[in-house]
């Protein structure tokens, strides 16, 4: 299943190989750096912890994991009438292109034009981000945002352009599907930094260990903000190193190589070792256009375990 977090670098497409090489039974599994909870959603374990450092994040899930579908969905609708936003899984696409020529190719983003940086401006003008209230505006502004994507400035600004989509039935439906399965689960969302002494404890007490970092010679937008350098991959290895002696089971998903690039770190870490198995995923992204830019770019990604 695919989450509602439209996230960039998501792992939905590759769940189907990922089955192949995770354990099957597993106990405490912890989705680190977890993103849109596409992977922990899609593992069949006792427990799972969603682990990442971006809060806004980590409390977009958790809100839209405690709400109710039909009453989210109530106050999502007064708000699409407040800021006269287009609302396609209700109303059909065609009333919203009306006048607008066949050749544009720029979906409802005219006619969000207003509506969609009014909705942006109140959000980055509330002072607490984490009411449920904004967490309702940050779940609106992905929907209609350009990639349907999110990325905050460095002042925590939302600042997305508008995008060519809505809430249309799509949407919805990752909705629903989000919302169904999160309370079938036993798990906890944890906003934290990776390098945090309580996430070693937790990483120590877990089963297995799914690590999907920011790639080094990666570009996507969460990137911007993470500042992910060869110390913090360093930093990451260290970690990994240390839970391999620990003997807990990891997989980590990575980039290797693409043209014009590769992850000097991480090469170095694996290379002649017989403990570490390396496998080739074979996928390039699809959507958003960090993927477009990346698919000619000949992309080496690869799946690390430290078991067989
Ligand atoms: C490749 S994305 C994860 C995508 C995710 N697996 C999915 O399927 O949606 C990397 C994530 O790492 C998080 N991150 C970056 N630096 C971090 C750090 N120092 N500690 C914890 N999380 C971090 C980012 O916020 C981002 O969500």
């Amino acid at each position: 299943m695919t989450t509602p977090l439209n996230y960039t670098g998501n792992k939905s497409r590759l769940m189907s190989q990922f089955a192949e090489y995770f354990p099957k039974n597993i106990g405490v599994f912890v989705d680190l750096f977890c993103g849109g909870a596409t992977v922990g959603l899609n593992v069949d374990a006792r427990e799972i912890i969603f682990l990442d450092n971006n809060h806004n994040v980590i409390n977009l899930l958790k809100h839209l994991s405690l709400s109710d579908f039909d009453v989210l969905l109530s106050r999502l609708e007064k708000l699409i009438s407040k800021y006269g936003l287009s609302y396609s899984a209700k109303f059909g696409y065609r009333q919203y292109r009306l006048g607008v020529p066949r050749e544009d190719n720029n979906g409802l983003k005219k006619y969000n034009f207003l509506g969609y940086y009014k909705l942006r401006s109140d959000y980055n003008s509330l002072k607490d981000k984490a009411s449920a209230y904004a967490l309702d505006l940050l779940y609106l502004l992905i929907v209609y945002s350009f990639n349907n994507d999110m990325r905050f400035n460095r002042k925590g600004e939302f600042n997305l352009p508008v995008g060519k989509t809505d809430l249309n039935k799509n949407n919805l439906k990752k909705l629903i599907q989000y919302i169904d399965k999160i309370k079938k689960t036993n798990h906890t969302f944890i906003c934290a930094d990776f390098r945090e002494e309580k996430v070693q404890k937790i990483l120590l007490n877990a089963d297995f260990i799914y690590a999907d970092p920011p790639y080094l010679i990666g570009d996507a937008v969460y990137n911007e903000m993470s500042n992910w350098t060869e110390k913090t991959e360093q930093e990451l290895i260290g970690l990994l190193e240390k839970l391999n002696r620990q003997g807990k089971k990891f997989a980590l998903s990575n980039i290797l190589d693409k043209v014009g690039a590769s992850n000097k770190p991480l090469s170095d870490w694996i290379f002649n070792r017989t403990d570490l198995h390396i496998f080739d995923i074979k996928y390039h992204y699809k959507s958003a256009s960090y993927n477009k830019i990346n698919r000619n770019a000949r992309e080496r990604e690869v799946l690390i375990t430290n078991y067989n």
